[in-house]
């Protein structure tokens, strides 16, 4: 292992590279990769970077955002089938089809998209950006929102919009067990509930905080109390045990399963080996369409300069 390391390392000052790792991907891929972060600041992490070839540990949206962010450099994936099922529920054709029964609405789509369905989008969003890019519309504004049923379930309770949503939804997160976590919360009664604004709505009414993987890690770190039970995908949980060592991280069950933890089953397709290879032989490659790329990046963009604006 420590000489996958030492290769990857190398590998990467030989071809000016970086790593940019998700929190849902394995812990030894996020303490060999040179950023980890939520949706947002990957894909602004991106935007930045001098390096030549960026090695996308995630999902191949994740890489494709990077590939129409960056468009002169390499971006490299591990594994080509981490997918996202989340984006799969919304096939691009339909999607079209969807905005174009709305003519007279903003388009706005969560990250978890394919290009093609960013190319037919006013505005992305992440987790963490949602809420202020949907304000930052006037009140009366027509909106759709895609693909997450459950996350625009929960901007629209919160703002008091009523966007049209996208019937999507992502397999891991929609699997959290509302009994499994009242369980938990009475065998840790002091316990916080942290959780994904991707899970239904019954898990986010048990739920001390909502937010994106950047924003329960950070109300992890700040809050006072010492145990939490997580509804996220549980990679999130090693940065969040490293960063506050002393307190108690519970990973809340899904519904089906004996398995005491919800894991992501494309994430955690990217391994140290598939690195090392796709760094050594510069392959898979993600490529995006450049008419596709030209009109995603316009909704992207739109998305990095609201959150500049804002701060985020
Ligand atoms: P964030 O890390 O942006 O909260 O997104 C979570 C996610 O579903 C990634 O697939
Ligand atoms: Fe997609 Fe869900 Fe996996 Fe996130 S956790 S990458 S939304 S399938």
């Amino acid at each position: 292992m420590n000489e996958l390391i030492t290769a990857i390392d190398k590998l990467k000052k030989e071809k000016n590279a970086v790593i940019l790792a998700h929190y849902y991907t394995e812990g030894e891929i996020q303490d060999i990769a040179d950023f980890v972060g939520d949706s947002l600041a990957l894909a602004q992490w991106a935007a930045k970077t001098d390096a030549d070839v960026i090695v996308m540990c995630g999902v191949h949206f994740m890489g494709e955002t990077t590939k129409i962010i960056c468009p002169d450099k390499k971006v490299l994936v591990p594994d080509m089938n981490a997918g996202c099922s989340l984006a799969d529920s919304c096939p691009a054709d339909k999607f079209a089809e969807f905005v174009a029964s709305h003519p007279d609405h903003t388009v706005i789509s969560y990250v978890n998209t394919t290009a093609a369905v960013k190319a037919v989008t006013d505005v992305v969003v992440t987790s963490t950006n949602a809420r202020q890019i949907v304000e930052s519309f006037p009140a009366d504004e027509k909106i759709i929102f895609g693909p997450d049923r459950n996350l625009g379930n929960y901007i629209n309770s919160i703002t008091g919009r009523k966007m049209i949503l996208w019937d999507g939804a992502c397999h891991v997160h929609e699997q959290f067990s509302v009994e499994k976590i009242v369980e938990l919360k009475k065998a840790h009664p002091d316990a916080l509930v942290l959780a994904h604004p991707e899970c239904k709505s019954t898990i986010l009414a048990l739920a001390d905080v909502v937010g994106s993987t950047a924003a329960l890690l950070k109300a992890a770190i700040k809050s006072d109390n010492k145990e939490f039970i997580v509804a996220t995908e549980s990679g999130i949980l090693h940065e969040m045990q490293k960063q506050c060592p002393e307190k108690t991280f519970i990973p809340a069950p899904p519904n089906d399963s004996t398995c005491a933890c919800n894991e992501c089953s494309f994430m955690r397709l990217n391994t140290l080996e598939k690195l090392y290879n796709c760094l050594n032989d510069e392959t898979p490659e993600i490529l995006v369409d450049e008419e596709v790329s030209g009109k995603a990046i316009k909704s992207i963009k739109r998305m990095l300069d609201i959150s500049e604006q804002l701060g985020l």
